[in-house]
């Protein structure tokens, strides 16, 4: 089938090529080979790796180093050094930078600091703009020679998103997550629903539909369904006007491909496939994330599409979060009057 005018063949990262596969009005992106990340303890190993990456910085490896390293399909690609409750240094290689990678490993560590369970945790400052801004993206603040980042909790988008559906959903309801990536939204949703309930989630991405039941695997949920299939598909699963809610968190994969991302071609397709499902009283959550190219070219058309929804039908909710530099993720309430 010969390709539509806005069809581009996409070339992906450097290591896992994709392709595009052409039908009228939608492109599907498909990985020709599995790129994995990952993150591990620092191991006699990974020593040679982390001093090669950390020579890069002009900062030595100390004796016995603790802390992780970023692997990507068995190659060392990041290294961070903790100590205590500290990150001490954090390096990408340089063929691999701005592409999120130092995100990933810097939120694995702060994870494994306890950052995100309630600890205060500090790092050495870096000495290039780059690493301050990594370190400020994550809520780190300049403390005389070190950066700190205060115990403060702020309300995320995921956690507006989980507030909206604990007060909507009720145990023995239908929940589906179009875009189940890592699984976490499936859990949340599994659980608000309980055993008596029912959970669809769906992914493109094998890799998304693995890590996802393997999640629910491990929390013994038994009620969730999760395929591999495009979100455009929603209304093949689910008879009309039953889910209570439909959950959307656009975007890519964490820690995954940055080249593979939901696109309006199908986006749109899917919210309407949502809306579909979605039973009257029903609410269908959509987190648009628009950092990057892709993100913003999603949001330009994803935003005025949900504002434009018929309004006897439909109550749209817009939450931007006003004072937060526009870099969270917009998030619409969508409820099926
Ligand atoms: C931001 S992530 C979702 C995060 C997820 N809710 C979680 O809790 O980890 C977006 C996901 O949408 C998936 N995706 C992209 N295009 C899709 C499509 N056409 N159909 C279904 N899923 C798609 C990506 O593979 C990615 O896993």
């Amino acid at each position: 089938m010969p390709p539509c005018a806005d069809c581009i063949p996409h070339t992906g990262c450097r290591s896992s090529p994709v392709f595009t596969v052409y039908r009228p009005g939608f492109h599907i992106f498909l990985q020709r080979r599995r790129c994995f990340v990952n993150t591990l303890p620092i191991s006699p190993s990974h020593i040679p790796a982390a001093e090669r990456l950390l020579q890069e910085a002009n900062c030595p490896l100390p004796a016995c180093p603790q802390g992780l390293v970023l692997e990507k399909e068995g190659e060392v690609v990041g290294v961070c050094l903790l100590g205590g409750t500290r990150v001490e240094m954090l390096a990408v290689a340089s063929a691999w930078r701005r592409r999120g990678y130092g995100s990933f490993l810097l939120r694995r560590a702060l994870h494994a600091l306890g950052a995100f369970a309630g600890k205060e945790v500090t790092a050495a400052l870096p000495a290039d703009e780059a690493g301050r801004a990594l370190l400020a993206k994550f809520g780190f603040v300049p403390r005389g020679a070190e950066m700190l980042r205060p115990v403060r909790r702020q309300l995320t988008a995921l956690e507006l998103g989980h507030r909206l559906l604990a007060s909507h959903l009720r145990p023995g309801g239908f929940a589906v997550d179009a875009t189940a990536g890592r699984g976490r939204d499936t859990l949340f949703l599994s659980r608000l629903v309980g055993e008596t309930g029912r959970v669809l989630a769906m992914d493109i991405q094998p890799d998304a539909v693995r890590d996802t039941r393997a999640l629910l695997e491990r929390h013994g949920i038994r009620w969730a369904e999760v395929h591999t299939a495009d979100h455009a598909r929603l209304a093949e699963f689910a008879p009309p006007a039953s889910a209570d809610a439909v959950v959307f968190n656009f975007g890519w994969l964490p820690g995954g491909d940055h080249a593979l991302f939901t696109t309006p071609a199908t986006s749109i397709p899917a919210l309407e496939a949502g809306l579909e499902i979605l039973r009257p009283g029903g609410i269908l959550l959509a987190s648009i994330y628009h950092g990057g190219a892709n993100g913003t070219a999603e949001r330009d058309v994803l935003a005025p599409w949900l504002a434009g929804l018929d309004e006897q039908k439909y109550t749209v909710v817009r939450c931007d979060f006003a004072n937060r530099g526009g870099k969270d993720p917009l998030v619409f309430l969508v409820h099926r009057c």
